[in-house]
């Protein structure tokens, strides 16, 4: 760590608002935070970070990141597109980091001002998405990063054979200059490839699931195309690894996170609203949303319970959503818990010129900036959360910056694992995933699903009287 105060970047978790709610029949209270084992759920978590390899990511990467470095040179220097195949947890965490630390227009800057190439993410297998980024870039100046950690995924195999299939057509059989492979060292087809065609390979190390990646290769090669500071992005996760590990947990701000979503699911409040209020976080959410979703949705505890755990993470972003859904967090049911994030100091001040003076409606917005109002919006819609009984809590970020955005998601990481600790289930792993997976393949032909293809084949026909026309 050698440019940011850490303790001034320090991010603060104030949950006062959801200890106000204790005045409420559903509500908190203290003495049921105290009553739940905290420090033993961080204690079992730290005990099984020898299985948890996401957790050393911070620490353990200083040659990787050496040769990210060097990749991304050559990727800055040479290619003015630079397109990420992933799905998952392979595309949401670089989506959500480049959104937040590169310039908001980052494409639409003219080269000079921009830190790379113009930057693209394929999450998706819509012919329509596919072609229309076809249309925008081209071959001879892209570089693509495909990622895949289990090398089998079909819809980024699918555009990993669309692309080696133009590639080829442009360059011939060595397209190496053009592709760059993300994945396991010796799992997957993707490795198979990758040594075929000779490209430079990146490893999601043993023990990183998707959802957990976005520190590894990863996540780190495409921040360092775009000039993330990716050495910053480690540091700020290798401090909330201190602040995380801590077992006095009323002061581990993700033992106190997962506490409070605990009590919450156990209240019947099933859905987490996170809501940025900055437009650089919008994709934080969005990662987030998987992150929450994936390791917690789970039918099965460890015990062997039947369970059907998990809270429903709905993202949201300040103020846009005030005019679309706040309302409904206001006074709909008392089913959410609402995580507000904020931010002390943007990376611009706009300030609100004078006008209108006979307009006394208009001309109070005057003499303020929109950082103000942002600000003032964000504790106007806390307090009127609270007001009405609905329990909120937030999470401000000095500034967004790469020590911060680590911090941040690091932060989450282990609250997710904590959680899942309370809930007594396996948050690493994603059998419903993996279940509409294998229906894909059998769908599609691919061998060895002869008896899922069976079973999908055996599945009750569509009854024409439901069908509209
Ligand atoms: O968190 C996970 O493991 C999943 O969401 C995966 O990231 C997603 O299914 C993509 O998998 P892969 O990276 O193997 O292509």
């Amino acid at each position: 760590m050698n440019t940011i105060d850490r303790t001034a970047m320090r991010l603060k978790l104030d949950y006062n608002n959801m200890m106000r709610s204790a005045l409420l029949p559903d509500g908190f209270t203290a003495d049921e935070l105290k009553a739940l084992p905290m420090a033993e759920a961080v204690r079992k978590v730290n005990e099984k970070r020898g299985n948890m390899k996401w957790r050393e990511l911070p620490h353990n990467q200083a040659e990787i990141v050496e040769k990210i470095k060097e990749t991304a040179a050559w990727v800055r220097r040479d290619a003015e597109y630079f397109v990420v195949l992933g799905i998952g947890g392979s595309a949401l965490g670089p989506i959500a980091v480049q959104q937040a630390l590169s310039h908001l227009r980052y494409n639409d800057l003219p080269k000079e001002k921009r830190q790379g190439p113009k930057f693209y993410v394929l999450d998706n297998i819509d012919p329509e998405t596919m072609q229309a980024l076809l249309d925008v870039i081209d071959i001879d100046k892209t570089v693509f990063n495909v990622i895949t950690k289990s090398g089998s995924t079909s819809e980024t195999m699918s555009q990993l054979l669309i692309v080696v299939d133009l590639l080829k057509k442009h360059f011939g059989s060595d397209i190496s200059a053009h592709l760059i492979a993300t994945t396991d060292k010796e799992k997957g087809n993707l490795i198979k490839i990758a040594k075929k065609e000779a490209l430079t390979t990146f490893v999601v190390p043993d023990g990183v699931g998707g959802r957990f990646s976005e520190l590894c290769p990863v996540g780190l090669l495409p921040a360092a195309v775009c000039g993330i500071d990716i050495e910053e992005l480690l540091s700020g996760a290798a401090y909330m690894d201190e602040l995380t590990s801590s077992e006095k947990a009323e002061t581990n701000p993700a033992a106190v996170m997962a506490a409070l979503q605990f009590i919450a699911m156990q209240k019947g409040k099933n859905i987490h609203v996170m809501m940025p209020y900055a437009d650089s976080l919008k994709y934080i959410a969005d990662w987030y949303a998987q992150l929450w979703a994936e390791s917690l949705g789970k039918k099965t505890a460890c015990s062997g319970a039947v369970v059907h755990a998990g809270q429903t993470p709905v993202k949201s972003l300040g103020v846009t959503d005030q005019h679309s859904q706040v309302q409904l967090y206001t006074e709909g049911p008392f089913d959410k818990v609402v995580t507000f994030i904020g931010v002390e100091k943007f990376r611009a001040v706009t300030p609100i010129p004078e006008g209108y003076p006979e307009i006394p409606d208009v001309h109070f917005l005057s003499g303020h900036t929109h950082n103000e109002l942002i600000a003032a919006e964000q504790a106007a819609t806390e307090y009127a959360l609270t007001k009405s009984g609905h329990i909120n809590y937030t999470i401000t970020l000095p500034e967004v910056n790469p020590f911060t955005v680590g911090e941040l998601l690091y932060l989450f990481e282990v609250a997710t694992a904590i959680a899942g600790e309370l809930l007594d289930i396996d948050a690493f792993d994603q059998p419903g995933v993996e279940e509409g997976k294998k229906a894909t393949y059998a769908l599609l032909g691919k061998p060895g699903f002869d008896e899922k293809r069976a079973e999908l084949a055996a599945r009750p026909a569509p009854a024409p009287e439901f069908i509209l026309n």
